[in-house]
């Protein structure tokens, strides 16, 4: 028996998804004629209530694109220390397009229209970096699946609303934050001037994200797609993946946040003090470690060992992720393997 907890990145793509992928409908799509890709970005555009969308190979280049049509070289842009586009897009931002970044320090990834605004910078002339963008993650991956509140997020659109700066939500994990709340992604997504979702996180496909935003922005964002390197051909085996995704894996969801909680009450129960139970919001459960003793890297080494797979995000903090390939069974063998191993502390998994 195995569990990969590692992220909800891993999954394959199933019979089904495969057979779509076999039998789309391809075209050109840098002509812009492949039916099958147009299919998916009016379909995720009308999702989260915009008027376009562009499908991209990953969801970092979706998040620089919208980045890039925002803020122009030597602005800035705002978000929390732990969010994506800031912490694991390699400096994309700044590589690739020449903006600089700042950031506030949160509560788990939790976002606070206070924070944004307490960074924002506008009107300043030739003096200071001027802000022109504020970045949201929901669900916050590295904050542990973390829900943003609507109601900050719709301050946060009035205040920077009232200074100029735009708003672009990465979306990886939006899906996620829709089936645990019942919001409507069009809720979520008419907040922002430029969203990013991903089809390859929890959704399942293979590969693929797409950002949607205004015809117009929509347009630019076609041209720098291009430039990035990110122009592909008959893209529409992809898309097709997305398209079966968005009918059969969306629902599904709350299967993982259901077993991601029952995980999470069952370590909470037998070690206390390794999770917060008041974190577990949806896929994804941080595990404190430390109070077992262990170090992060050396506790998914333990694991791994034992057949589960897991993540170190802080020196004595480890991840698990939900996912489509993670049943019941494989449920249950992590809480046995995870439970035990916090219960017998590094040393006597070493000694074992
Ligand atoms: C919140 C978030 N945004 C963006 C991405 C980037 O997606 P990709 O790996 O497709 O570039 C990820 C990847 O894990 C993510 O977790």
């Amino acid at each position: 028996m195995r569990a990969d907890l590692l992220s909800d990145t891993v999954t394959r793509p199933g019979v089904a998804m495969r057979e779509a992928m076999a039998t789309a409908v391809v075209g050109d799509d840098v002509f812009g004629e492949d039916p099958t890709v147009r299919e998916l970005e009016d379909r995720v555009a009308g999702l989260l209530g915009h008027e376009a969308g562009l499908f991209t190979p990953t969801g970092s280049m979706a998040n620089q694109l919208g980045v890039r049509l925002h803020v122009k070289p030597g602005e800035e842009l705002v978000g929390d220390s732990l969010a994506h586009v800031l912490r694991a897009e390699l400096g994309a931002a700044a590589i690739l397009s020449g903006i600089s970044s700042r950031t506030w320090v949160s509560q788990r990834g939790r976002f606070r229209a206070d924070d944004a605004a307490s960074l924002m910078i506008t009107g300043v002339g030739p003096y200071q970096v001027c802000t022109a963008l504020v970045i949201v993650e929901n669900t916050h991956n590295f904050g542990g699946g973390t829900i943003q509140p609507l109601e900050e997020i719709q301050r946060a659109r009035q205040l920077t609303r009232e200074r100029g700066v735009a708003m672009h939500l990465d979306g990886a994990r939006l899906w996620n934050a829709h089936v645990a709340t019942g919001v409507p992604l069009d809720a979520y997504g008419r907040e922002f001037d430029t969203v990013s979702v991903c089809l390859s996180k929890g959704l399942g496909a293979p590969v693929g994200s797409v950002l949607v935003g205004s015809r117009e922005a929509m347009a630019e964002a076609r041209v720098w797609r291009k430039r990035f390197g990110g122009g592909m051909r008959q893209a529409g085996i992809l898309a097709a993946a997305g398209l079966w995704a968005l009918d059969h894996h969306i629902d599904r969801l709350s299967l993982d946040h259901g077993r991601a909680r029952r995980a999470a009450e069952a370590m909470a129960a037998a070690v206390p003090g390794s999770v917060d139970l008041s974190t577990v919001e949806t896929n994804i459960v941080i595990v404190d470690v430390a109070v077992a003793g262990w170090s992060g890297a050396d506790f998914v080494a333990a694991a791994l060992a034992r057949g589960v797979r897991t993540y170190a995000v802080g020196p004595g903090a480890v991840r698990l992720v939900w996912h489509l390939e993670v049943d019941d069974d494989a449920t249950d063998h992590a809480v046995e393997v995870l439970t035990a191993l916090l219960a017998e502390g590094p040393a006597a998994s070493v000694s074992a």
